[in-house]
């Protein structure tokens, strides 16, 4: 089980508990392509609040939940009162009542929060403005299948805009010793008090932190690259703008070269090909890249069962 009730950021976990998410996501995985079963949560309810679309997080978390052998609840901000102005803290206590947790995407982080707050069930962030853990638990367990269960000592590099994702691996990375590398345009740089936590974490695992606007002196010799779309969810708006900003922050096959030469190449997808990552990249890493997207699977059913389950670790 992990200390906190709710998993609302990387930050909020100890490295012990990351490590112990991998595992159990791992052994996970490797039951199920031995079709074996498990029923970690039967009998539970997982209700999974979106305010914003998805596709990979909707379809894992809901058949995540049916492969322990409980049951998921798709509640879309158009069906909840919560769309109509209900308040949080009362969705919360009301949901409490029903439920055995809570998956929230939302926008504001303060949203997840409030919900936490009030909510006597875990809930579990599934992508806010600032933290995108759950994405960033299924990265880690792809890098330890492509570059060995020991993270330490590696170097990942994230290029493009200051979002979400760079938050959650900056996080994910300081905690496991991974030197993090982000190179972001002028103003799309982190979020500064996610940067003075992820310091703080780094200097406790022994790792580095740089932060440049320099694509290749980030990717300099790095183990893994990765990068996300230059223009999040609810920024549509600032699309046209953006694409000019970030145009020298594509991940090429001109920047790779300055990484390892074995270097692989991530991406949470949806990945906008021409503009974040060229075609070419995207599809010489695909088998990479879609591992990442299965471990989803794998890492939320083990964050499901280590907040909702009554998980020992001896069977
Ligand atoms: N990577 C990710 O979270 O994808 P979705 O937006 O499709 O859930
Ligand atoms: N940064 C992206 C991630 C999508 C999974 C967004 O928030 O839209």
């Amino acid at each position: 089980m992990l200390r906190n009730k709710d998993l609302l950021s990387l930050h909020d976990l100890t490295k012990g508990e990351i490590e112990e998410i991998l595992s159990l996501a791992a052994d996970l995985k490797a039951k199920q392509k031995s079709g074996i079963e498990h029923n970690y949560l039967k009998g539970k309810t997982l209700g999974m609040i979106f305010e914003k679309s998805s596709t990979r997080t909707r379809v894992s978390f809901e058949t995540g939940m049916y492969q322990l052998g409980g049951s998921a609840l798709f509640l879309s901000n158009r069906d909840l009162q919560l769309g109509r102005g209900e308040p949080i803290k009362d969705t919360a206590r009301v949901l409490s009542r029903y439920l055995d947790g809570i998956m929230i995407r939302t926008y504001g982080h303060d949203r997840a929060e409030e919900l936490a707050k009030w909510a006597s069930i875990p809930v579990i962030n599934a992508l806010t403005d600032l933290l995108h853990p759950c994405q960033v638990l299924a990265d880690l367990l792809t890098i330890t299948e492509y570059k060995g269960k020991n993270l330490k000592g590696l170097k990942l590099a994230y290029v493009g805009d200051g979002n979400n994702m760079t938050h959650s691996l900056m996080y994910g990375s300081a905690k496991m010793g991974i030197n993090f590398a982000a190179a972001t345009p002028k103003d799309y740089e982190p979020n500064e008090t996610v940067v003075k936590n992820a310091r703080a974490d780094a200097a406790e695992s022994g790792a580095s932190l740089t932060l440049t606007d320099d694509p290749a002196a980030a990717v300099k010799d790095a183990d893994v690259v990765v990068t996300d779309t230059w223009a999040s969810m609810g920024q549509e708006s600032e699309h046209d703008a953006r694409t000019k900003i970030f145009a020298p922050y594509q991940v090429n096959k001109e920047l790779l070269q300055y990484a390892d030469k074995r270097a692989i190449v991530m991406h949470c997808l949806p990945a906008y090909r021409g503009e974040e990552i060229t075609e070419e990249v995207l599809e010489g890493n695909a088998e990479v890249i879609f591992d990442e997207a299965e471990n989803r699977l794998h890492a939320q059913k083990a964050v499901l069962v280590l907040t909702m389950g009554e998980f020992c670790g001896c069977c």
